[in-house]
């Protein structure tokens, strides 16, 4: 009988992650594997934009089950995944558990699953921005905190894994899985339809994204983010995909700069295409500085730290924190090309999901079977 091993998305970033895992694996070249994956979509992410797209435009294979938990506080998302797979080892149990990223859903599975007993692997373990205040950190931290195996993007994630205790036969560094799901896609990114409408010329544009609690918790906050920049880019187009958090809070601001354009969340292939041809990104994600510096786009993110080091000491990214006199001039520096062109970090190659899938093979062999 064939090994199952968990894999588990609930959200945005995590479904390009696992595409990359998932992929891999149906390359591999092993005739007949003893193990294969079974894919849980907690549902955190539910939206036709927020999911569906990732799953077709990322050829994800449909989850073996959508524990469909929704909207929620914090607690009450944690609470209704934690219920949701425990239901399910109850009935089906898994022979190991592979967890993605920081999210709630990451979080929650990686602590049924040790309930259970079952040996647990951390796909981006390690990193660390030291802001308790952000949930994600939290993840981080409690994930790796009962991981077995940690599978990691930078070398700064396998010191921190090494100031926690963990052994060295424990970490592999694989790269980073979210850069082989760019490069597999680079050549078939789309212009989003409404781009020769609003904008029309390649470089001549920014992208704003914002999601976190910090940012987007006041209006007023959304507010001058935007008027910052709209301000400083003289009629740029600023091309702005708001996240629903996002897209509900700034829905009463009465008036935006006539270079502001909100546009609904946009799918994978869309978004990217924006990213490389943007003049500049303006965000507060993790994952989009990683994207940004693969693909050479000046990007600020609008934080005081980041998880992500190497986006900023080899990428092309900067931390330019919440006061808007540093956004304002590293903006004008971009615009006037005085910035860094970055390079690419280590094994981000595109090669992270076949070494995570030739390390779990091994693992599953020594320590599972
Ligand atoms: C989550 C992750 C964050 C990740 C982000 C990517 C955590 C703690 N945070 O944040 O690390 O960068 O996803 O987008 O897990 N909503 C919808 N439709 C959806 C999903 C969400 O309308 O498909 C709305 C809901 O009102 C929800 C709110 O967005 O309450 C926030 O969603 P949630 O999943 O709680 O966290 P994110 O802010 O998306």
């Amino acid at each position: 009988m064939k090994l199952i091993v968990d894999i588990i998305a609930g959200t945005r970033p995590n479904f390009v992650k696992v595409a990359a895992i998932l992929s891999a694996f149906r390359q591999h070249t092993r005739i007949e594997p003893n193990w294969s994956f079974r894919l849980i979509h907690t549902g955190q992410h539910y939206d036709l934009n927020m999911s569906d797209t990732f799953f077709s435009q990322l050829k994800i294979p449909a989850p073996y089950i959508n524990l469909g938990v929704g909207s929620g506080s914090l607690a009450e998302q944690t609470a209704s995944i934690m219920i949701g797979y425990e239901k399910l080892l109850m009935s089906c149990p898994s022979n190991m558990c592979v967890v993605v990223g920081d999210v709630t859903s990451t979080m929650a599975c990686a602590v049924v699953a040790k309930n259970f007993n079952i040996p647990l692997a951390h796909v981006e373990a390690g990193i660390r921005s030291g802001d308790m205040s952000m949930p994600e950190e939290v993840n981080r931290i409690v994930t790796d905190a009962i991981s077995d195996w940690f599978f990691t993007t930078s070398e700064v994630a396998n010191k921190n894994l090494k100031l926690i205790g963990i052994q060295d036969h424990q970490i592999h560094f694989v790269g980073n899985t979210m850069i082989d799901t760019l490069l597999t896609n680079m050549q078939n990114l789309r212009k989003p339809s409404f781009f020769d409408d609003i904008v029309g010329e390649k470089k001549k544009y920014l992208v704003l994204t914002l999601h976190r609690p910090a940012n987007v918790a006041e209006e007023a906050n959304v507010a001058k983010i935007i008027e910052d920049i709209c301000m400083t880019v003289d009629q740029l187009p600023l091309i702005f995909p708001a996240h629903p958090r996002t897209a509900k809070i700034i829905q009463n601001i009465a008036s935006f700069p006539t270079n502001l354009h909100i546009v609904p969340p946009q799918s994978y292939l869309e978004f990217n295409w924006l990213v490389k041809n943007a003049a500049a990104v303006v965000t507060d994600s993790g994952g989009i500085t990683e994207e940004a510096t693969v693909m050479r786009v000046p990007c600020l993110t609008v934080r005081d730290n980041t998880e992500r080091p190497e986006t900023i000491t080899i990428g092309t990214n900067k931390l330019v924190g919440r006061q808007g006199d540093t956004l304002k001039n590293d903006l004008h520096s971009i615009l006037h090309m005085k910035w860094k062109k970055g390079s690419t970090p280590k094994y981000w190659d595109g090669k992270a999901g076949a070494r995570i899938i030739k390390n779990l093979d091994n693992i599953l062999e020594s320590y599972v079977l």
